[in-house]
Formats: structure tokens, sequence, C-alpha cells
């Protein structure tokens, strides 16, 4: 079945930066916020540490901002961060006020620190659950607004241009409903904030859910990317044989963990004299070096060490972490906790500018999807879901300022795409699993030219694989997985072509053959665009701001 419809406001995934701009864009119209599954299911929902903000004045949100920049290492767009540290305490003091609940004692907010922040400035909900807890109470709030709706279970497959401008968006509804249903929604303007990618690579912090959709749609729309080179590989995740990376907060180290060798090392101080809260990327490539065995593929194991923390009963400050080591037999104050780095957050994104415009009229990124160069090539910890409240506001605001005065009437002359047969979706998984596996190998935390072309290589191949098991335009398969797959292809071509092109070192972008920062040359964000649709051979260009 196919439909078509309308509405003012349309968004793009529900966590912090999609919640957040539609409750400034209910004021002024209707909204539908599309989410793949229900609104609880966000990267946003699985954040534990918490969220960095300066609430004690000028010196101190000054002081986020010179961490910030620093943790960045030259890339950070320094007007961006400005407004994220000037705006978040605003933006924090109201999400309480519309009953976000963080960890406090004697009505004082508890604060703690993690890597490259100079004071604790992170508050945290729950001990480990922040995100759930801004998910939770924003969801809470805009679903009393009447003017929100949500579509849940909801893929979109396509962004509709016209003229130069996004106009719609196709919707598929195959999940939880007896008929597959497409719709194509109209809408006066069209918010992306549908997370980050992990799930591109086979080891990762991220759900499921994150795969990278909206940025895969906005560059096949046209939309230039920025800064896809830099993934942020967070340092400390599970690591035991059969167990998903599970995240182990940066609070830990906060709070006082030492990381180990397999010979009871404490190595951080050979790497940084900020030891275990040295910026992020330090610390993942200190723990991948110090994991590597002498022979090619031999792992030494790395473990955090909290067993000589005093003065905090872990169990009650990490309930979360807590539960789930205890299902593998482990205790934080009792057992080395091994740990690797896996893939956590990608500073880049969408392009766009202060207030969300991306390079496509009509189409708007905020929060991890998009790229303002807020992180630079290195995100301070806990400053992402405070980009989501302070750039999700400010998308809606040029929302508002830009769009049209209403929808346009977007042609439907649409089929909704026949499902995958089971053979089909198991030969789906295997490419996945392939594309996954290539993308860790060749396009991790230590890369070189001769890995790249080997990752494109990989991703060409799935990218073939994938049009050949979709079909034909108009006659083709359709699925939720099936435009995952496409959207992890798509952002893992720009992430191995920026890789590529960027032949220096740089926060979490390091390069084997060129292991020095060149501020000479590449003191610039780099720009990727589909050369479908911008019809130049080279996807990478590279720009200052
Ligand atoms: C963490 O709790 O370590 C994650 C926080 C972040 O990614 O900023």
């Amino acid at each position: 079945m196919a439909v078509s419809s309308q509405v003012d406001f349309l968004v793009i995934g529900a966590g912090v930066a999609g919640l957040r701009a539609a409750v400034e864009l209910a004021r002024h119209g209707e909204v539908l916020v599309v989410t793949k599954e229900s609104v609880a299911e966000s990267n946003t929902h699985y954040a534990q540490g918490g969220i960095a903000v300066a609430m004690e004045g000028d010196a101190d949100v000054a002081l986020h901002l010179d961490d910030t920049v620093n943790a960045g290492d030259g890339l950070v767009y320094r007007p961006a961060a400005q407004a994220l540290v000037a705006e978040g305490p605003v933006r924090v003091a109201e999400l309480i006020e519309w009953g976000a609940a963080f960890d406090s004692e004697a009505g004082e907010l508890l604060r703690t620190r993690e890597g490259a922040h100079s004071l604790p400035r992170i508050l945290h909900a729950n001990g480990d659950a922040t995100g759930a807890e801004i998910s939770r109470s924003l969801a809470a709030f805009a679903r009393v607004h009447k003017r929100i709706r949500f579509a849940e279970w909801t893929t979109v497959t396509g962004l509709v241009v016209a003229d130069g401008r996004v106009i719609a968006a196709d919707l598929l509804n195959c999940e939880r409903r007896p008929q597959r249903v497409l719709e194509r929604v109209s809408a006066r303007a069209v918010l992306v904030a549908a997370g980050g990618a992990g799930q591109v690579y086979s080891d990762t912090t991220n759900p499921a859910v994150a795969t990278g959709d909206g940025i895969a749609l906005a560059a096949e729309a046209g939309a230039q990317l920025a800064d896809m080179e830099f993934y942020q590989f967070h340092p400390t995740a599970l690591s035991l044989p059969g167990a998903p990376r599970f995240l182990l907060s940066e609070a830990l180290r906060g709070e006082g963990a030492i990381l180990r060798n397999d010979r009871g090392e404490r190595f951080m101080e050979r790497y940084h004299p900020l030891l275990e809260l040295a910026p992020r990327d330090v610390v993942a490539r200190a723990i991948t070096r110090e994991g590597m065995g002498a022979a090619p593929g031999e792992v030494r194991v790395v473990h955090l060490d909290m067993r000589d923390v005093q003065g905090i009963d872990l169990r009650h400050r990490f309930p979360g972490i807590s539960a789930l080591l205890a299902k593998y037999g482990l205790d934080l104050g009792r057992d080395l906790i091994p740990v690797r780095p896996a893939a956590h957050y990608l500073m880049g994104g969408i392009r766009t500018d202060l207030f969300g415009r991306a390079t496509l009229p009509g189409l708007y990124a905020a929060g991890e999807a998009a790229c303002t160069g807020v992180h630079g090539a290195n995100r301070l910890a806990s400053n992402s879901l405070l980009e989501g409240l302070v750039f999700g506001a400010r998308a809606a605001q040029s929302m508002l300022d830009d769009c049209l005065p209403q929808g346009r009437d977007a042609e439907v002359s649409l089929t909704p795409p026949a499902p995958l047969t089971a053979a089909e979706q198991a030969r789906l998984e295997e490419i996945i699993t392939s594309l996954q596996a290539a993308m860790w190998a060749y396009a991790g935390l230590l890369r070189e030219e001769s890995t790249l072309r080997l990752g494109l290589a990989a991703q060409k191949a799935c990218a073939e694989a994938l049009v050949e098991l979709a079909g034909q335009f108009g006659e083709g398969k359709g699925s939720r997985r099936l435009a995952e797959a496409q959207a992890m292809s798509r952002v893992a071509h720009a992430i191995l072509a920026s890789a590529l092109a960027r032949t220096e070192s740089r926060g979490a972008h390091f390069r084997n053959d060129f292991p020095r920062r060149d501020d000479a040359n590449f003191l610039k964000h780099s720009i990727f665009q589909s050369t479908s649709s911008a019809d130049r051979e080279e996807p990478v260009a590279f720009e200052a701001w």
C-alpha cells in the first residue's frame, strides 16, 4: 500500500537532538518524529557517563571551552564550541525543569570528571544511566504535546528533492503491521537527527539501531558530509569472548580506575601526563598498542583495575555496569576487568552551519548525525548529550526561520518494495558482517594507505552485492535491514575515502604511514560529496572553517 501525507515538520530520529528539536517545533506546528524502533531505543538511551556542562558562570564556561578545543586536536570550530558551552547551562536547566533527575546529594548536583576535563563537571543520572534519564524525560515531555506524533518502527528509505530542495521523505513501515506501507510525507522542513553509525564496525559500543541511516540519506540526496575520517573509539569496552562490546564508562576512570597491561604495569605513565584521564584518542591507541602481542594477531589482555578505589560504593555508583559484569562473574571492586577499544562516536557527519542547516536547502541535521565542527578531530567526553540539546534547539530555530509556508505536494507513484526471502535475508547478514569486519580490520584505530585501499575494495564488493540483492529500482526488494545495509555501506565509503585523503595523523584519525600532525596542509575539514550527485571523480576536498 502507498499513501501520502503532509506535516509541518518532519524529524528523523528520537534521540536527544530529535526530541529537543521536536519540543521547540511543536510550539509552531505539527511535528512527526520518525524512529526505527520504539522512542526509547536510541543511542542516547545507552549513554552512561553523563552530560558535561559548566554551570558555575563565565570562568567555568571558558574552561569548558578550552577543554573542548584542546581535546579536538586543532580542528574544533571555535564558534560551534562557544555555542555549545555557553548555551549548555540554559539547556540543561530547562531539561531539569522538564523532569530530568540528575544525581544529587543534599540538594547539590553531583559532578564527576572524565578524560581531558580539567575539573569535575559531568552530571549523571541513576549512576551510569544518564542517557536513559534524558531520553525518558524528554520523550515524556514531548508526548504531552498534542502537536507531536511519533511514527515508531518506521524506516526512512529516501529523501525527496524537488528543485534543489528537500520537500519530503519516504517512510517504510514493515514491522508490527499486517501490511507493508510505504508513505511519502511532505514537510515544510526536514531534520535528520538519526544518530551515529557504530554498526559500521564489527566492534562497537553502539546499539543495533546505529547504522548511519540519516547520514547516508543526506549524502544520497546530495548534501555534503564533513570530517568522516574522525571516528572515535572508546578506550574501554568489555573484552570477553562471546560478550558484546559493552561500554565501560569513562566515569570509571574518573572515579579512580587505572589501566594495566598483561604484565600488571600501569602503562599510561608512558603515554600521557594525564594518565588514564588523557584525551580519549590517546588512551584508546595506548590500549591498542599494549594489547598487541609480538606475533601478528597475538592479543594481550589489558585490564581496568578498580580494586584499590576507596570511599565509593561502586555498585551504587555504577549499578548498570555492575549488573552487566555480574552476569559474567565479574565485580568492579574485586576483579580486573578485561577491556579493549570499540567504535563509539562519529565526529563527522552531515555538514551543517551553526544552526543545523545542511548544504541542501530544506534539510537540517543535529546531534551525532551532524558535523558542525564542534568536536574537531576528537570529542571531549560527555559533550555529546549536551551537543544534542544545544544544536537540536538551534536547528529547530532555523527550521522555523527558513521553512516553506506550507509543504509541497510530492508526487506519489510508489510501489512498496517486496520483502526479502529467508535466503536473501541470510545473504544480507553475510554481506553486513563482511563489511563490519573489513571496517574494523582496515579503518580502525591504526590505518594506512594499504589497509584503507583494502577497505575500499571490500566496501565496493559489499555495495555491488547489495545492488544485486535489492533488484532494480521500481521492482525491487526492500526492508529495514536492507536500508540499513545500504546506509552502512555508504557511510563506510565516506569514512574510507576521507581517511585515505587525510595524509596526516590528528585526533582519532591515526595513519601509520603519516604518524605526525601536519598543520601546514591539514588544518582543514574534509568534505565528502557522493560522486553520483556531484559529478566529479574525487569525492573528498578540504576546507578551512
Ligand atoms: C562514557 O560513559 O564513557 C561515554 C561518555 C561519552 O561518550 O561521552
